[in-house]
C-alpha cells in the first residue's frame, strides 16, 4: 500500500502574507538548506513556485533527476501526487520526497483504480487463456497500477515514449491492455498505422467484459482503458477551426491526450517536452496555439514574444490538482524543512516499489 502522511495545516497567516514577503522567505530557507534539497518542477506549475525548481521538465524526466541528485536527501515535487510517487520509487533511500500539497491529485490516474483494474484483468485472462496480455500503463497511474503492471510482465510509457511501448508490448505477447487514458491510446495506436476504431475500449463502469462484445474482443489486439484527462478533452476540432479563422497559416500543436478528432484536425502532437520543444524550433513571426495547460501554454507565450502563442481554448480551467501547489504552500514546506520537521513525505512501500520498478526498468530498456 502506498502511505499517505496526513496533510499537515498550513499556517493560516500564510495565506494572508504579501507575495513579496512570502518570496523572500522561501527565497531565504531555500537557501538556508542548501545541496541538502533538490526542487523539481513539471511544466505545469503555476509561474509563482516554478520560479523556485532546480530542474524543470516532463513527469518522468523530472523523476530520473530527482533520483541522480545524490548529494540532495530532501527532494520537493512542485506537481501532482503519482509523480511523487515516481519521485519516490526511483529514488535513492536516503531521499525523501515531499510533495507541498497531498491533495493533488490527477484525475486521469483516479480514473483506473487498482481493484476495477484486477477485476478487468481477472475477465480477459479468463476469456483468453491461450494469449499473452500484456499490461501497459501511462506514466498517469498510481504506484499500485504501476506495481501490477510490472508484476505482469508489462511496462509503463510517457506521451513521449508511448508509441515504442506499444510496439514492444505487441512484441512481447498476443493482446496490449493500455490504462488509464483512452485517447493517448487511440492515438497511438493510430501511429502504429492503425485504424482509429481498431482498439476496443473497456468501460470499468460496466460488469460484462467491460461493455464489448466477446466477438469484438477477440478480434482486437488493444483494449484501451476508458480513462481521460478532465483538461485535454476540453480542446475541441471547433476551436481549431477558429484559430485558423482568426490566424491564418496558424500551427496548432496539442499533447496526445486530446481525442483522436482534435489530434487529426492539429498540425501536430506531442508531449510537453515536444510542445516546448517544437515552438522553439518554429520561426519568429509564427502564430502558434497550443492544447493543452494553460500554466505551461502562459509561459511559452511570456518566453517566445517574438511569436504569437495562445491556448486554443481561450476560456481552458487549468489543471485544478496541478494549481493546489502555491506559493503559501511551498513557502509553508521550505520553512519546515528549515525547521528540520519533513511535511507531507510521498512513500511508497517497498514490495509495491520493487514491482513499480520493474515496469519502469522496462520502460528505460526501450
Ligand atoms: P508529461 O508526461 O508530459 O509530463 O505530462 C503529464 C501530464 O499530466 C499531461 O497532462
Ligand atoms: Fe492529470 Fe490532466 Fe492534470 Fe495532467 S492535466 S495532471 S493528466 S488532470
Amino acid at each position: 500500500m502506498t502511505t499517505m502522511a496526513p496533510t499537515c495545516a498550513l499556517p493560516a497567516a500564510t495565506e494572508t502574507v504579501p507575495q513579496a514577503e512570502l518570496i523572500a522567505r522561501a527565497t531565504a530557507a531555500r537557501e538556508a538548506l542548501g545541496d541538502r534539497l533538490v526542487i523539481l518542477g513539471h511544466h505545469y506549475q503555476k509561474h509563482e513556485v516554478i520560479r523556485f525548481a532546480d530542474i524543470t521538465g516532463d513527469s518522468f524526466l523530472l523523476a530520473r533527476r530527482g533520483a541522480e541528485a545524490t548529494g540532495a536527501d530532501l527532494v520537493v515535487f512542485l506537481g501532482v501526487y503519482f509523480m511523487a510517487e515516481a519521485a519516490d520509487i526511483l529514488s535513492q533511500p536516503h531521499q525523501r520526497v515531499v510533495l507541498p500539497d497531498l491533495g493533488a491529485g490527477c484525475h486521469l490516474a483516479e480514473c483506473a483504480d487498482i481493484f476495477t483494474v484486477n477485476d478487468a484483468w481477472q475477465q480477459v485472462t479468463d476469456q483468453f487463456p491461450d494469449r499473452t496480455i500484456v499490461p501497459l500503463t501511462y506514466m498517469n497511474s498510481g504506484a499500485d497500477l504501476k506495481a501490477f503492471v510490472g508484476r505482469n510482465g508489462g511496462a509503463v510509457c510517457t506521451s513521449g515514449n508511448a508509441e515504442r511501448a506499444f510496439r514492444w508490448a505487441r512484441q512481447q505477447g498476443d493482446m496490449v491492455f493500455f490504462f488509464p487514458d483512452e485517447h493517448l491510446g487511440r492515438n497511438t495506436a493510430c501511429r502504429l498505422g492503425l485504424a482509429p476504431d481498431a482498439p476496443v475500449v473497456w468501460d470499468p463502469r460496466r460488469a460484462d467484459l467491460g461493455g464489448i462484445a466477446p466477438d469484438a474482443l477477440a478480434a482486437s489486439d488493444i483494449i484501451l482503458w476508458k480513462g481521460f484527462c478532465n483538461v485535454h478533452t476540453g480542446f475541441t476540432v471547433r476551436q481549431i477551426e477558429e484559430a485558423r479563422a482568426t490566424y491564418p497559416g496558424v500551427t496548432v500543436i496539442v499533447h496526445p491526450e486530446c481525442p483522436r478528432p482534435v489530434v487529426e484536425a492539429a498540425d501536430e502532437d506531442g508531449s510537453t517536452e515536444d510542445i516546448i520543444r517544437r515552438l522553439d524550433e518554429l520561426p519568429t513571426g509564427s502564430a502558434v496555439a497550443i492544447g493543452t495547460d494553460w500554466n505551461l501554454v502562459d509561459r511559452l507565450r511570456i518566453n517566445h514574444p517574438d511569436k504569437t502563442v495562445f491556448c486554443l481554448k481561450e476560456d481552458l480551467c487549468p489543471c485544478v490538482t496541478m494549481n493546489r501547489i502555491t506559493l503559501p504552500r511551498l513557502t509553508w514546506v521550505l520553512e519546515s524543512l528549515a525547521a528540520g520537521e519533513v511535511p507531507n513525505v510521498v512513500t511508497v512501500d517497498d514490495d509495491m516499489a520493487a514491482d513499480a520498478r520493474l515496469a519502469l526498468d522496462r520502460m528505460l530498456a526501450l
